[in-house]
């Protein structure tokens, strides 16, 4: 049986990226899913290694809930719950923790980035994080995990975990789980400079689109995007060393489902300012209504709480067969 498991950290209104990359694939591949379980994940203690405030990450719990079910995650389709509401997650952690080298974790790319110069003063959740997200994906037994391409590092170490595991202690017992990054929107960039990713992290608010800007801000942030005064060409190739080009190319085939080349084709020869034009109303039919959602059932947690619980009882449920099989083959 295929099973998809994926998540995002609730760390406040998530950007165009996070929806993009992840969550618009989850939503597209429940549309196909039969014979499939999917497990749709508030991953909160992965948000305390840079945790700010705690009344906060409790508000960015219901908020990261509320935005999966205003991005068309049906509760009827999938299981929506939070992290810390199945504690074998840490439990697994610690498992995996124990015959993780750790020159695998030396490895990881986005901890180093993270890190940068702090790497004394950083905390150990930190650069243990992969090994808790190999133990959010494996406590399932997961097939697939949709991610976009940042992740797809730490979804190989899940592979390796799984792999050494199996070596260790029970053969076969993990399948190998599959990244999933597909399609054109697995790594968009910053609307100010087409090199670097958009991301939360980014000071300026004009580097990225939220999912509850307004009409005006969307269109806004669309204007003043960074691009070059050429015209756009007649495919994704001839524009390789034009990364706000390409970036803003494939926004808008990610959103409208087309293939980049056919978006490039459709405005061959015309100004950034005519495709600009199309995606702020591509970008006002999709996210001002998701907006308005995300408001909507944020003032109904009475709703949000009856989603999370189901999710976590059948996660629970799941995640204590498998662990009792876990602890047996480790002894304990
Ligand atoms: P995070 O906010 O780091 O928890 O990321 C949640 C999901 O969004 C992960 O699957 C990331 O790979 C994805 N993601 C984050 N930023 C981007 C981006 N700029 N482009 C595409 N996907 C992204
Ligand atoms: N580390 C992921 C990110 O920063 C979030 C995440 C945690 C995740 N656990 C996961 C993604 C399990 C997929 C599967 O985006």
């Amino acid at each position: 049986m295929k099973r998809v498991l994926s998540g995002v950290r609730p760390t406040g209104i998530i950007h165009l990226g996070n929806y993009l990359g992840a969550i618009k694939q989850w939503v597209d591949g429940l549309e196909a899913s039969k014979n499939q379980d999917n497990l749709f994940c508030i991953v909160d203690l992965h948000a305390l290694t840079t945790l700010e405030d705690s009344e906060n990450l409790r508000h960015n719990s219901y908020l990261m809930a509320a935005t999966y079910l205003a991005c068309g995650l049906s509760p009827e389709k999938c299981f929506i719950f939070r992290q810390s509401d199945v504690p074998a997650h840490t439990e697994l952690a610690w498992i995996f923790s124990c015959i993780t080298p750790m020159g695998w974790l030396n490895r990881m790319t986005q901890f180093k980035e993270k890190a940068g110069k702090n790497i004394e003063s950083v905390c150990l959740g930190l650069y243990a994080y992969p090994v808790l997200m190999a133990a959010d994906i494996l406590l399932y037994k997961a097939t697939h995990v949709p991610v976009g391409e940042d992740q797809k590092q730490h979804v190989e170490l899940a592979r390796d975990v799984a792999g050494m595991f199996n070596r260790r202690f029970a053969k076969d017992f993990f399948h190998l789980p599959e990244p999933v990054i597909t399609g054109p929107a697995t790594r968009i960039m910053s609307l100010r400079d087409g090199t670097s990713k958009m991301s939360k992290s980014d000071v300026s608010d004009y580097s990225r689109i939220h999912l509850t800007d307004d009409a005006d801000t969307l269109a806004r942030k669309i204007k003043k995007a960074k691009t070059d005064t050429d015209v756009i060409a007649a495919s994704m190739a001839l524009m390789e060393n034009r990364p706000e080009a390409r970036n803003l190319v494939n926004i808008l085939a990610a959103l409208t489902h087309k293939k980049p080349d056919a978006v490039c084709k459709a405005f061959e020869g015309k100004t950034f300012s005519v495709l600009k034009k199309a995606l702020i109303e591509v970008l006002h039919e999709t996210l001002l209504p998701m907006g308005e959602k995300i408001k909507h059932y944020m003032h109904d947690l009475f709703y949000l709480d009856h989603v999370l619980e189901k999710g976590a009882a059948h996660a629970n449920d799941l995640a204590g067969q498998h662990m009792t099989q876990i602890k047996k083959s480790v002894g304990i």
